[in-house]
């Protein structure tokens, strides 16, 4: 070797090792090779890089531990080893913002977590944990390395560790963007939101030939755990995404209405208008009649910013809506009863739905405004056996612990240990306002009538009509806000037309509001 060529060799700018090195990162990219990626996009899916490159601002994405390698020898794995170990990790920016990334990359060993793809992503978790920055998961996985063994079972364990950590720090999201199988379901099952995508996710602990195997049961992987099943019944499901763009776009949407980390504030954006109200103005859109359901979505789009409400779990326990939303540009949190579903009554699954949207709200600073219109728990046998009273007791507990602004508007009714539970003064709401047709008592007129004066009725000469008076006197003193406001347990009634002006009012006055609980190292709410 000539003195030129040793110095050359030795210099760790020479051209040609720099030229090494953009081989070798170009060959990172390719992941499982053309011909796996052509597979994916052939089921409809995006390859990883072209996944990151839709959800990230251009050019902005760097990758953190590329050159990452498995070390297991186990059944020839050697022999498979590809820079990256099937998952991408990084930062960049979406919408101007640092977000963290995890990208499992099927065309790799089928996206499987071996013991340094586990590393790979816990080490990602510690690095937006430190940054305070959200976190954004894309799952796309055969499950733990079978050839791996216990490797890939603590890989996995360091990440449920590590995402229980995050949990209240950092905003946590996963995306089912193909297989989530085993216990790889625990990830995103401890994460914040779950989006999925349609015709190309699935989750379940156990897949269809062990289920066959176990109990004899025969189901399509769609029908045991597709994203239909974890929207309508299981509860997983934050959203659905009709393909792999759309999917992203919505985790674009959803990031901006919430603060980086637990120690900021919201985004705020500047107040657009609401939208124009219909001809008879927002009290239109309560029927009267209390018997009457309607749509609970029309008065939210009344009240918040013009297209602003983002809502979450759109078909579990439609019978209560939550969702972002923004009011004069400040995201805020809303929970709301749906007349239209169960007449609006809170179940076991309503009960979890609101809980965890109100801790996720309370523990990122955004405020809550809670819409009353509820006759009750659901009553039911099934009901009591899934556990209403554990169920419900969430519901109650997260409105308590809740330290957020709290804001409340009884539309209608608001009966029993439900206006309790509906973010009542009691539970500490810092605002409570009714409508002028608020029925606020323990139970409707009905019922109420049956049980106190059953007796007095059957011995009369004319019980229907002793029925219908006990019932008029009844709604003359309870069946309405005044009882309520007199003592206190409303700040306002309000006309229907002045709601959002109040709301606005209510949510400026509360921005700097601050409250301490008991110092305790966590409470126990009821799971
Ligand atoms: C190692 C795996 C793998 C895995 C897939 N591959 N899953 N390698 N470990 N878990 C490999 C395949 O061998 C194949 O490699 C390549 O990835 C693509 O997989 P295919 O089967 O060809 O793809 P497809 O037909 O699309 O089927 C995808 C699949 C299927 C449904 C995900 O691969 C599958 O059922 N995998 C096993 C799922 C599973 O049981 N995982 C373990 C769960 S238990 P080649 O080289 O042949 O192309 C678990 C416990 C964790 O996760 C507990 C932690 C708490």
């Amino acid at each position: 070797m000539s003195d030129q060529e040793s110095n050359e060799a030795a210099d760790p700018t020479s051209r040609e090792r720099i030229e090494a090195l953009r081989k070798s990162k170009a060959a990172m990219r390719q992941g499982g090779g053309e011909a796996r990626l052509k597979a994916q996009r052939d089921r409809g899916k995006l390859g990883v890089w072209e996944r990151i490159e839709y959800l990230f601002d251009e050019g902005s994405f760097v990758e953190v531990g590329g050159f990452v390698e498995l070390r297991s020898e186990h059944f020839e794995l050697g022999k498979k080893k590809i820079p990256g170990d099937g998952v991408v990790t990084g930062f960049g920016r979406v919408n101007g913002e640092l977000v963290y990334l995890a990208a499992q990359d099927f065309t790799v060993l089928g996206g499987s977590l071996g013991e340094m793809h586990g590393k790979k992503v816990a080490t990602l978790l510690d690095m937006a944990i430190k940054a305070g920055a959200p976190v954004v998961m894309l799952n796309d996985s055969g499950g733990a390395r079978i050839q791996e063994g216990i490797g890939s079972l603590c890989g996995y364990g360091e990440i449920f560790f590590r995402n229980t950590r995050a949990s209240g720090v950092i905003p946590q999201i996963s995306v089912i963007m193909g297989p989530c199988a085993g216990g790889a379901v625990y990830s995103p099952g401890i994460t914040d939101f779950v989006a999925m995508v349609k015709g190309t996710s699935n989750m379940f602990i156990t897949g269809p030939d062990v289920i066959k195997t176990v109990t004899g049961e025969e189901v399509s992987k769609e029908d045991l755990g597709g994203p239909d099943i974890h929207m309508g019944r299981s509860g997983v499901a934050t959203y659905i995404g009709e393909d792999d763009e759309s999917t992203l776009d919505w985790v674009v949407r959803l990031l901006s209405y919430i603060p980086p980390n637990n120690l900021e504030t919201p985004p705020v954006v500047p107040p657009v208008n609401r939208l124009a109200t219909s001809p008879g103005g927002i009290a239109d859109l309560v029927p009267s009649n209390p018997n009457k359901g309607y749509d609970i979505h029309d008065v939210i789009d009344q009240l918040v910013d013009a297209h602003s409400f983002l809502e979450l779990q759109e078909e579990y326990a439609p019978n209560i809506v939550v969702g972002f939303s923004r009011i004069d540009g400040i995201s805020t949190g809303i929970i709301a009863n749906n007349p239209k579903h169960l007449a609006g009554c809170i179940d076991v699954n309503a009960s979890d739905k609101a809980a965890r949207f109100v801790r996720f709200c309370d523990a990122f600073n955004i405020p809550l405004l809670t819409l009353v219109d509820v006759p009750g728990f659901l009553p039911g046998v099934d009901q009591e056996y899934a556990g209403i009273i554990r169920h419900g007791a969430k519901l109650l507990y997260a409105y308590s612990e809740a330290t957020v602004p709290k804001l409340t508007v009884i539309l209608r009714k608001a009966y029993g240990g439900a206006y309790i539970c509906m973010c009542s003064k009691h539970l500490g709401a810092d605002m409570v306002v009714a409508w002028p047709g608020a029925e606020i008592a323990v139970m409707g007129p009905k019922g109420a009538v049956n049980v106190i004066f059953r007796k007095e009725i059957a011995g009369s000469e004319d019980p229907a009509e002793a029925a219908r008076q006990k019932e008029t006197d009844y709604i003359e003193t309870f069946a309405n806000p005044r009882m309520a406001a007199s003592l206190g347990y409303l700040d306002d009634v309000v006309e229907p037309g002045q709601t959002a002006h109040v709301i606005r009012q209510y949510l400026w006055s509360l921005s700097d509001k601050h409250q301490e609980r008991p110092q305790r190292k966590h409470g126990n709410i009821p799971l």
